[in-house]
C-alpha cells in the first residue's frame, strides 16, 4: 500500500513524510533522492551527452533504505546520501529529471520497491503518473517566501552548502518549480483526487497531525 505526497520544492513534503513514517511505523520513500542520485552519477561521469549517459543506466546499482530519520542512497556500492544534497546536484536535477528515459528508470525502481510493505512517498508526479492508484494522495504547498526560508534554514545546518544565500535558495526553488511544472514528461501537478494541504503559517506539528488525521480517517492503519 502506498500513500503519496506531491508538491513543489521546499513545501515540507519530505520532513512531514518522514515524521509520519516514524509515527505510523511505515516505510518512507524519497523519490527526489533517486533523481538526485542519477544526477550525481551524471556529474561524476563528467556530464556526458544524453545518449552516452542513458547507456550507463542498465549498469546502475541503486540501493535505498530509510533508517534513523535519513533516506540512505547507495550508488554502485558508494554511500552518496550526503553528496546528493550538494548545490551542483540541486542545480542540475530538474534538467536530468525532465528526460523521459530517466523517469522510466526511476519509476520502475520505485514501483518495485513498494510492492511488499506500507509506504509513504514524496515527489512531484507520484499521484498522477507513478502511483495513480495510491491509497491516499496529498498535495502540499506553501508560499515561495516561506518555502525559501525553510530550505535556507535547513541548509544552514549542513556544511556542504555553506555560502548559499537566501536569495539564491529562493531563485533555485522558483526555477526548479518552473521546470518541474512545465516539462512534457509527467510534470508537477495536483492529482484530481489529491487533498491539498497549504502549510503557510502552520507549525510542523500542526501539518503532521492534520495529515495523520486524514490518513487514519481513511485507512485506519494499525501501529
Ligand atoms: O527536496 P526538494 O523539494 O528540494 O526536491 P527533491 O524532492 O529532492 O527533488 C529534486 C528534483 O527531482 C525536483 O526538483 C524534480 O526536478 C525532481 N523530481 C521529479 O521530477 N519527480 C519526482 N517524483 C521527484 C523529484
Amino acid at each position: 500500500m502506498i500513500i503519496v505526497i506531491d508538491g513543489p520544492a521546499g513545501s515540507g513534503k519530505s520532513s512531514t513524510a518522514k515524521e509520519i513514517a516514524n509515527r505510523l511505523k511505515i516505510q518512507y520513500l524519497d523519490s527526489g533522492a533517486i533523481y538526485r542520485a542519477i544526477t550525481y552519477l551524471w556529474i561524476a561521469a563528467d556530464k556526458p551527452e544524453k545518449n552516452t549517459f542513458l547507456d550507463l543506466l542498465p549498469e546502475v546499482d541503486l540501493e535505498t533504505a530509510y533508517k534513523r530519520q535519513t533516506f540512505f542512497v547507495e550508488l554502485n556500492g558508494a554511500d552518496i546520501t550526503k553528496n546528493i544534497r550538494n548545490q551542483n546536484v540541486t542545480e542540475s536535477v530538474s534538467d536530468i529529471a525532465s528526460l523521459p528515459e530517466i523517469r522510466k528508470f526511476v519509476n520502475g525502481y520505485m514501483r518495485n520497491l513498494v510492492l511488499d510493505d506500507v509506504y509513504i512517498a514524496d515527489g512531484r508526479d507520484l499521484g498522477t503518473a507513478v502511483f495513480p492508484d495510491a491509497a491516499l494522495k496529498i498535495y502540499m504547498d506553501a508560499s515561495l517566501d516561506e518555502r525559501a526560508k525553510r530550505r535556507f534554514n535547513e541548509l544552514q545546518q549542513t556544511d556542504s552548502t555553506a555560502g548559499v544565500s537566501l536569495d539564491e535558495v529562493k531563485q533555485n526553488l522558483n526555477e526548479r518549480d518552473r521546470k518541474d511544472q512545465s516539462r512534457a514528461a509527467d510534470p508537477l501537478k495536483k492529482a484530481d483526487d489529491a487533498i491539498v494541504i497549504n502549510t503557510t503559517g502552520k507549525t510542523f506539528d500542526e501539518q503532521v497531525s492534520e495529515i495523520i488525521d486524514i490518513i487514519q480517517n481513511k485507512l485506519k492503519l494499525k501501529y
